[in-house]
């Protein structure tokens, strides 16, 4: 008889799919997507109505219960993430010991882990109001820190980004209003981030989850996925290469034909997208947002030109057609960070902010299905069988 299980390991009888391309990992009912139609939903609802219509908790409420919240839901899941509003004195301490020239996104990621040890034997449905409450103080931590200012406690009057607007502006001693042109700017940007089925960092959240890692553990590690600048790290590499174009002369033709040659080993960021071969529903709202967001605040950014004429290039060009690449969600995110005084090494720390609730439903949806370890195979294509040679011999 043939021995199925011996014949896998021998043969490789496995899917080889690199980079996980065409692999369905999981079945989920949180978020649709079509790549090829441009279409984003959660739990049924679009994308475009949420961002339009919704708070950012009310759409964090939708991607952990799978139904809108009632009026009085919301309010009582309001109330409850600012119950745990408060700042940790020993997770301050440490914040306080890591020395500034860290990146935020390390940071972020080392005191989420660091929340493990204080709270992972609490309740779930605890820790998940926990870390909606935690992200932000933590950002205003780091923010303050590179400043050199004190830290402002969370204003429990305040709604979820009004309070992390007030955290990382309101200067000591000083009335601290916040706009509400601002603050609903940011409401838009976090929704459009809440939640995007398995790209890397939710896929990473729920790898580590797998395990039965606590939900910290998993969290921290989806924010260090997310760091890569082939992922979140993308918003704040697009400003970078935004600003690079300026200095360079504004010149957007030339830096199109360099990411055309792959011996360049440049890419044009906030292009492309591994789902979306259309267009990224995303990226338009956030295209709009960006127009509207400063023309209210009065704000001129001579980079918002440069991306414009960047995209207009690049979609009249034949490589970028062919390979159906479009400006993605971090391609227009920065500009709007920007214009919000938000500094550009925490771009993807809003990202991740954004992305919260839908890591925590991801997980929360992969613990309740009772999922396997997750546990990928390989082609092995190294050394056949050899005898182990003495070190004299070698
Ligand atoms: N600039 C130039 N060429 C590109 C770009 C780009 N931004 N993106 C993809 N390509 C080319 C590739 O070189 C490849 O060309 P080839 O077929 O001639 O070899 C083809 O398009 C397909 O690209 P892949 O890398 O195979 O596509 P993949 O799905 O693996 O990658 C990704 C998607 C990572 C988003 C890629 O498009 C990229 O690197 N973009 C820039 C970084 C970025 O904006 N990331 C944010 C993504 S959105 C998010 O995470 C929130």
């Amino acid at each position: 008889a043939i021995d199925i299980a011996k014949l896998r390991d021998l043969t490789g009888y496995v899917t080889y799919d690199p980079g996980y391309k065409n692999t369905g990992a999981t079945k989920s009912a949180i978020t649709f997507l079509d790549g090829e139609e441009g279409i984003l939903r959660h739990c049924g609802y679009s994308i475009e109505e949420l961002a339009d219509q919704a708070s950012f908790l009310e759409v964090a409420y939708l991607l952990l219960h799978g139904e809108l919240p009632t009026k009085a839901q919301l309010d009582a899941f309001e109330e409850s993430i600012k119950k745990y509003s408060v700042a940790n004195a020993a997770l301050l301490k440490i914040a306080e010991a890591i020395p500034s020239s860290t990146h935020p996104m390390s940071e972020l990621s080392a005191l989420v882990g660091l929340m493990e040890g204080q709270y992972a034997s609490n309740e779930p449905a605890e820790n998940i109001l926990r870390l909606l409450a935690a992200l932000p103080i933590f950002a205003a931590w780091n923010y303050k820190k590179s400043i050199g200012e004190p830290i402002v406690a969370p204003d429990q009057s305040l709604d979820y980004c009004s309070n992390f607007l007030k955290m990382m502006f309101a200067k000591p001693g000083e009335a601290y209003q916040v706009d509400p042109i601002v603050s609903k700017a940011l409401n838009k940007l976090l929704i459009l981030h809440a939640d995007h089925e398995q790209n890397c960092s939710t896929s990473t959240v729920r790898l580590i989850g797998s395990s039965h890692a606590s939900i910290f553990s998993s969290i921290s590690g989806g924010i260090q996925a997310l760091f890569g600048p082939l992922h979140g790290g993308a918003n704040q590499a697009v400003i970078e290469m935004l600003e690079e174009i300026k200095q360079a002369g504004g010149d957007t033709q030339k830096f199109v034909e360099m990411a055309k040659d792959k011996n360049s080993g440049f890419r044009l960021m906030g292009f492309g997208h591994r789902v979306y071969k259309n267009f990224d529903p995303r990226a338009r709202i956030i295209k709009v947002a960006a127009d509207d967001v400063l023309t209210a605040l009065g704000v001129k950014d001579p980079v918002l030109t440069i991306a414009q004429e960047l995209e207009a290039a690049a979609l009249s060009d034949d490589y970028f057609v062919a390979r159906k690449l479009y400006p993605n969600v971090d391609f227009y995110s920065g500009i709007i960070y920007r214009a919000l005084h938000i500094p550009t090494n925490m771009f993807t720390i809003l990202f991740a902010i954004g992305r919260l609730p839908g890591w925590i439903a991801q997980h929360k949806e992969m613990m309740t299905n009772k999922e396997p370890i997750g546990r990928p195979r390989q082609i092995y294509v190294g050394a056949t069988p050899r005898a182990f040679v003495p070190m004299s011999q070698r």
